[in-house]
């Protein structure tokens, strides 16, 4: 199995490498847990590979997620520029379309059939991050969520995408988690108090990853101004 890096190399390690190449690992949390970030690392390290990236973003503008990833040290802006990582602002239509209504949020706005997505993703595209695919999950049946999962999972491998599919806590919830039996992998982030401690603190763990010995042990980690620490084995946050 071929792996992309995660852009955190403590993580890279856990997971024998990297996120599985050509696949989709699922990203859950509750807000402010992280989920942006892990994808701007992914992307970040990608760019720096070389490989075409893009970001289907639904509730940032591109501006706010260049800004917050140059924050973390890994500044997108001349990937952005160059063409190689490209934003899909559905974030912008949709803030369009609350504004064009008297009663706030248009219902049909985001009432889309998931596998259409793959409309808006260019041919060459190596690396996908689609945050937050949550917005697309509540307005789907419970009954149709699977096959939607399915088929867009199955339209983005054929393309030859790895990618993120990044999905707050609670649409995840609302949709009975089924998202976990759809994508190859998942990774939960998790922000709790540490009842030795007495203090709160980030953590993360994976529930499932195919092709990859993983521990079920939760893991650590920090955000920093340089980016996302993860704790070794040891203990011990790891300089990167
Ligand atoms: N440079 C930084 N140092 C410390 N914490 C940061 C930094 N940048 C962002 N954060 C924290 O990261 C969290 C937001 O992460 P984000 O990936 O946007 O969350 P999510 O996408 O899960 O809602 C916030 O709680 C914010 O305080
Ligand atoms: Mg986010």
């Amino acid at each position: 199995m071929e792996r992309v890096s995660t852009g955190i190399d403590e993580l890279d390690r856990k997971l024998s490498g990297g996120y599985p190449m050509n696949k989709v690992t699922l990203i859950t949390g509750i807000a402010g847990s992280g989920k942006t970030i892990f994808g701007i690392h992914f992307l970040y390290r990608a760019c720096l590979e070389g490989r075409k990236c893009m970001m289907i973003a639904t509730e940032e503008t591109p501006e706010d997620l260049l800004h917050q990833a140059e924050f973390l040290g890994r500044d997108l802006k001349p990937y952005y520029e160059s063409g190689q990582f490209i934003i899909e602002k559905l974030f912008e239509e949709r803030s369009e379309k609350i504004g064009s209504t008297r009663y706030g949020f248009k219902p049909e706005s985001f009432d889309i059939e998931l596998p259409t997505l793959i409309e808006l993703v260019p041919e060459g595209i190596e690396c996908l991050v689609i945050d937050n695919i949550g917005v697309f999950a509540i307005r789907i049946q419970a009954r149709r969520f699977r096959d939607q999962f399915d088929g867009l999972s199955y339209l983005l491998r054929k393309k030859g995408c790895t990618t993120l599919f990044i999905m707050d806590e609670a649409a995840h919830n609302m949709t009975h988690q089924l998202a976990e039996y759809s994508v190859y992998g998942s990774i939960r982030l998790l922000v709790k108090e540490n009842s030795y401690l007495g203090k709160m603190e980030r953590y993360l763990n994976i529930p499932k990853m195919r092709s990859t010995a993983v521990s079920p042990e939760m893991s650590v980690f920090e955000i920093t101004s340089d980016g996302i620490k993860v704790q070794g084995p040891g203990g011990g946050s790891l300089v990167e």
